[in-house]
C-alpha cells in the first residue's frame, strides 16, 4: 500500500523521515542481523543525510548497516554532481557505515554500461538473488517523474532482468550518463521511501499519486512499490495538489 506523510516543512521532514530510516534499519538489524540502505541523489536529501549522519542513529546500527547508491552519475567522484560526493560530504563526514560497509558505484570503467555491470556484481556478492533485497530504498522524484535515474521513455525503465543499467544520456540536468538500480530491483526491496519537498514538485506529486498514467506511459516514480510499504514523505507545499480529504497527514 502506498502511503503519505504530510510534514510542515523540509525541516519537519528530514526529522521524520530520519526516524523512520533508523527505525527499518533497526528493525532490520533485529530481524536479519543487517541492514541494506540505497540512497539517491539530488538537492533534497542533504538535510535528510545530515541528520542521519549526526547523533540520529547509533554506532552500533551503522556497523551493521550496509550503503549503496540506487543511481549515480558517471562523473568522477571528485565532481560536485557526484552522488558519491553528496553522501560522503552530508553523511560520512560525521558519521554512518564504516568505510568497508560503504558501497559507491565506481565510475572508472569504460562506459556507464560497464560501470552497471560491476555495480550489478557488487550487488549480487551481498543481496540473495530472488526474494526482498534492500531493507531501504529512497528515491526522490524530478520534475519529470523520473527517479534514481530511471527517465519516462527510457529503454532503462523497461529492462527486466538486470539490477543495474548504464543510461548514455539524462534528459535532466546534470546531463550526464547514469548509472541507476532497474525497476525489478527496486521493486524488490522491502520498504521505499520517497523524499519530496517544494511548491515546484507539487504537480509532479499529484500526477504520481493520484494520476500516474498506464502502461508504458506510467511515471516512473509510480513504478516502484516496496514489498512491505510505500512511503511518500511531503512537505505541505509538495503536497499542495493532493486530495487529502479523509486521508491522515500530519499537522507539523
Ligand atoms: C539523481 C537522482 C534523482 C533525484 C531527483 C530529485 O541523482 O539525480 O537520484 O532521481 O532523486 O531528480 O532531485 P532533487 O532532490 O534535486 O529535486
Amino acid at each position: 500500500m502506498t502511503e503519505r506523510r504530510v510534514l510542515a516543512d523540509a525541516t519537519r521532514l528530514a526529522e521524520r523521515l530520519c526516524r523512520d530510516v533508523v527505525e527499518a534499519l533497526s528493525n532490520a538489524v533485529r530481524a536479519r542481523g543487517r541492514a541494506l540502505l540505497a540512497v539517491s541523489g539530488g538537492s533534497t536529501p542533504r538535510p535528510l543525510y545530515e541528520r542521519l549522519g549526526g547523533d540520529a542513529a547509533p554506532k552500533s546500527l551503522w556497523e551493521h548497516t550496509e550503503l549503496y547508491w540506487a543511481d549515480e552519475r558517471y562523473v568522477p567522484r571528485s565532481s560536485p554532481d557526484s552522488n558519491f560526493r553528496l553522501v560522503a560530504d552530508s553523511l560520512l563526514v560525521r558519521g554512518g557505515p564504516p568505510p568497508d560497509h560503504v558501497h559507491p558505484v565506481d565510475t572508472d570503467p569504460s562506459s556507464p554500461d560497464a560501470a552497471a555491470r560491476q555495480y550489478e556484481a557488487t550487488l549480487r556478492d551481498h543481496l540473495p538473488g530472488e526474494g526482498p533485497g534492500l531493507d531501504v530504498a529512497l528515491l526522490g522524484i524530478g520534475p519529470d517523474g523520473h527517479t534514481a535515474s530511471l527517465f519516462p521513455g527510457a529503454p532503462a525503465l523497461e529492462e527486466e532482468r538486470r539490477w543495474v543499467v548504464g543510461v548514455d544520456r539524462s534528459p535532466q540536468p546534470p546531463t550526464v550518463p547514469r548509472v541507476t538500480m532497474t525497476v525489478p530491483f527496486l521493486n524488490r526491496s522491502r520498504r521505499v521511501f520517497f523524499l519530496v519537498s517544494g511548491a515546484e514538485k507539487a504537480e509532479i506529486v499529484h500526477r504520481a499519486l493520484e494520476d500516474p498514467g498506464r502502461g508504458a506511459d506510467r511515471l516512473p516514480a509510480a513504478r516502484i512499490v516496496g514489498r512491505e510499504a510505500t512511503v511518500w514523505y511531503l512537505d505541505r507545499a509538495a503536497a499542495r495538489a493532493l486530495d487529502l480529504r479523509g486521508r491522515s497527514g500530519e499537522p507539523g
